[in-house]
């Protein structure tokens, strides 16, 4: 068990609000650094009012109510929750957000916001270190589907037509995109029994129609699978496209190989992840596109996901301008080169005050991922030696899915089973033990994963997800793991 740093805990709200007190204390520097600024300005001028409005009776009682109802939300900050890619962001997100929501910057231009523009920019430049670009350009977005969507309008414009690639695994937004760029060649691609691209299927598509963009995962949305991507290189050295890599869930892992220099460890077992994960998250460099989310594994709030491009040349082809705005031409205009125009600098702000405390290597965003990764090891490894429940794959990252043993080998006998089970362990249940989300593979795709099953009826197969991005589940032991395994084996079927 890997040793956790204090700053593992100091920098979270913790699952029972341990550091509200510090927050508070934090907060309250903000707020006073933020009078003292605005003060500062034009002080010669008339005030408008003097007093100070320290009383305001509907907006409190509205606050109040409005807490009240804050408070039916779902607990995703706890352990007991790991239903989907939901996680407490840290606390330097929470007051790099909150100092520069208070005067608002917008970083579609410079001059809507000129320090959070550069604070975006040092960001991006962190992020280009951690995929290994050594070059480039990028920038925030608000969130994954969106960097995603940026990068084949830009990849379709820059290179004309051709097919693009991706697997059927890959998150539900790379049809809607197509379906926006009118892109109407795409094709999916098999995935084989652990959910990774089957490259036969692939090299067989390329052979017949000349791609334009092939799109591999680095943690897909359901199992968090990662496709061979070194193998996929080696496909673009003969067939030649554009390879973007869909890392929305998996890019940050990359910051667990990189040394406080941004330099690649050797492989070794402290890294947690199976060899094979480190050679593609290696791979990541030699790709054309990336998108990663800081808002998942960045222990970032929602409102932040990124493009990277390594070749600069692909912004140019999207550049747009306008005569009311972009005035300062010597800085970055980041909305010029973006498929977004509004962007809140705050979420900027947010990453770079994160990535100053946890910097995304093994030092910052590495070890907090490292403790996800040994959870869900960890109830890999307690489900292998279960007599009641068998895992569905071994998970590449951090995503487990796995099933109820059933007497019957007919899906639909199991499906019944499993809609039981997870009615009990999800939020369909007013007061569960654990709160987890169903992975329900498609039938075509169960017949490759479980081919033992039959399956007269065609049905898509139910199993439980957990998704262990929170570092609370490898703590004291592997408490909450462990209660998990427990709570599940304890079931009882009514
Ligand atoms: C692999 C992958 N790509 C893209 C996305 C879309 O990201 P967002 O929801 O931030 O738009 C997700 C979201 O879960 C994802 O898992």
């Amino acid at each position: 068990m890997m040793k956790t740093s204090e700053k593992i805990y100091k920098n979270f709200i913790g699952p029972n609000g341990e550091n509200i007190d510090q927050l508070k204390k934090l907060l309250e520097s903000v707020l006073d650094n933020h009078r003292q600024w605005r003060k500062s300005y034009y002080k010669k001028d008339r005030r408008l009012y003097d007093q100070q409005n320290t009383s305001n009776k509907l907006l409190e009682k509205e606050l109040n109510n409005f807490l009240k109802r804050s408070n039916q939300n779902i607990p995703y900050f706890h352990p007991r929750y790991s239903a989907q890619m939901l996680k407490d962001p840290s606390i330097p997100t929470i007051l790099g957000c909150i100092t520069f929501m208070l005067s608002n910057p917008n970083n579609h231009a410079y001059e809507g916001g000129p320090v959070t523009t550069e604070m975006e920019m040092e960001v991006t430049d962190l992020m280009l270190k951690m995929c290994g670009y050594k070059s480039g350009w990028g920038h925030l977005t608000s969130g994954g589907s969106l960097a995603n969507m940026e990068a084949l309008w830009a990849a379709r414009d820059f290179y004309g037509n051709g097919t693009v690639y991706f697997s059927e695994v890959s998150h539900y937004s790379w049809k809607r995109i197509c379906k926006i760029l009118q892109i109407k060649n795409f094709k999916e691609i098999i995935a084989d029994e652990n959910f990774r691209m089957d490259l036969n299927h692939l090299e067989h598509q390329l052979k017949k129609n000349k791609a334009m963009c092939v799109i591999a995962n680095l943690g897909s949305t359901g199992t968090g699978s990662v496709d061979d991507i070194k193998s996929i290189i080696a496909l673009r050295e003969k067939y030649g496209f554009h390879l973007h890599i869909d890392a929305a869930y998996g890019g940050f892992v990359r910051s667990v190989l990189l040394d406080d220099d941004y330099k690649l460890l050797p492989f070794n077992e402290e890294i947690i992840l199976k060899r094979f994960v480190y050679d593609q998250l290696k791979a990541i460099k030699d790709s054309d596109s990336v998108t990663v989310d800081p808002h998942k594994h960045g222990l970032i709030s929602y409102g932040a996901g990124a493009v990277l491009f390594k070749n600069k040349r692909l912004r140019e082809i999207i550049l747009n301008t306008a005569p009311y705005t972009y005035h300062i031409q010597d800085k970055p205009n980041i909305g010029m080169f973006s498929l977004e125009g509004s962007r809140p600098g705050a979420m900027a702000a947010a990453c770079y005050l994160t990535y100053k405390v946890l910097p995304p290597n093994q030092s910052g965003t590495g070890e907090v991922i490292k403790l996800a990764l040994s959870a869900s090891k960890k109830f890999y490894e307690l489900i292998e030696n279960s007599n009641s429940f068998r895992n569905l794959n071994e998970p590449d990252l951090d995503i487990n899915c796995f099933y109820r043993i059933h007497d019957s080998s007919e899906v639909s006998n199991h499906n019944k089973q499993m809609i039981k089970v997870y009615e009990h362990f999800s939020i369909e249940n007013d007061n569960p033990e654990f709160i987890l989300s169903k992975f329900v593979m498609p039938s075509n795709l169960t017949k490759r994963v479980l081919p033992e099953l039959k399956n007269k009826k065609k049905e898509n197969f139910i199993s439980l997800r957990s998704v262990f991005m929170k570092h609370w589940g490898a703590l004291e032991n592997f408490y909450y793991v462990r209660k998990l395994v427990e709570a599940l084996e304890n079931f009882q079927i009514s």
